[in-house]
């Protein structure tokens, strides 16, 4: 069973069991299901990758034109959930996101596999498409254009950063009673409290 210090920070604690997870080999470990509600409050989750705290936010990048871009341009609200088997671990941030800034989001598109550039360019994420193969001509195309150059930054592509309301730290224990750590935000600090299981 990992130590949990209820005193600490929340995003140290996040930070550590972020740390316990990889060690441990938990699969993917940074991946994070992440809801989003649209303009008929209908919810929505998929994965997405956490890619490091920013300011006090976890942040992730996406196409702001897809199905969770359009969502978060009309309802900040979010919640993501990281579930980690091998430690018999969740972690549930709720809150709102932010967009990161141009040259944030340019910095870690240029971080990421030419592939994956070509690609942000070539989905129009979500929309339909008539063909698998149409989309790999596409690719084809992109590819050509840019070739031999940087592929820059498309700009309906970027990052979020989600400013947390609430943090719950949830450990499975024996006989389900597990135990809940909640941090929910008081304007610059935070109040703890724990959650029955
Ligand atoms: C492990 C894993 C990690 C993923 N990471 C991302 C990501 O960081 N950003 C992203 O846009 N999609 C990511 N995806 C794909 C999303 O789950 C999703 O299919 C895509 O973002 C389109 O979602 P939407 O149509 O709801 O907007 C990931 C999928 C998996 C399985």
């Amino acid at each position: 069973m990992m130590s949990f210090d209820f005193k600490k920070d929340p995003f140290e604690n996040f930070l550590e069991s972020l740390k316990q997870a990889q060690i441990k080999g938990v699969p993917d470990h940074n991946a994070m299901a992440l809801a989003t509600v649209n303009e008929k409050n209908e919810p929505s989750v998929r994965i997405v990758f956490y890619k490091g705290l920013i300011r006090r936010g976890f942040s992730f990048y996406t196409n702001y034109l897809g199905h969770k871009g359009k969502d978060l341009e009309q309802n900040k609200n979010v919640s993501v959930n990281f579930f980690w088997s091998h430690l018999d671990q969740q972690i549930r941030v709720d809150g709102v996101v932010e967009k990161l800034t141009n040259d944030e989001s340019d910095a870690y598109f240029a971080s990421r596999a030419r592939l994956s550039q070509i690609g942000a360019w070539a989905s129009n994420q979500s929309e339909k498409i008539e063909s698998f193969a149409a989309f790999e001509e596409k690719i084809v195309a992109i590819e050509k254009k840019y070739a031999g150059q940087t592929v820059p930054r498309p700009p309906h592509w970027g990052g979020y950063i989600i400013v947390p309301r609430e943090i719950e730290f949830w450990f499975g224990r024996s006989g389900r009673l597990h135990e809940r750590y909640v941090y929910e935000k008081n304007n610059q600090d935070w109040n703890r409290f724990l959650r029955s299981p």
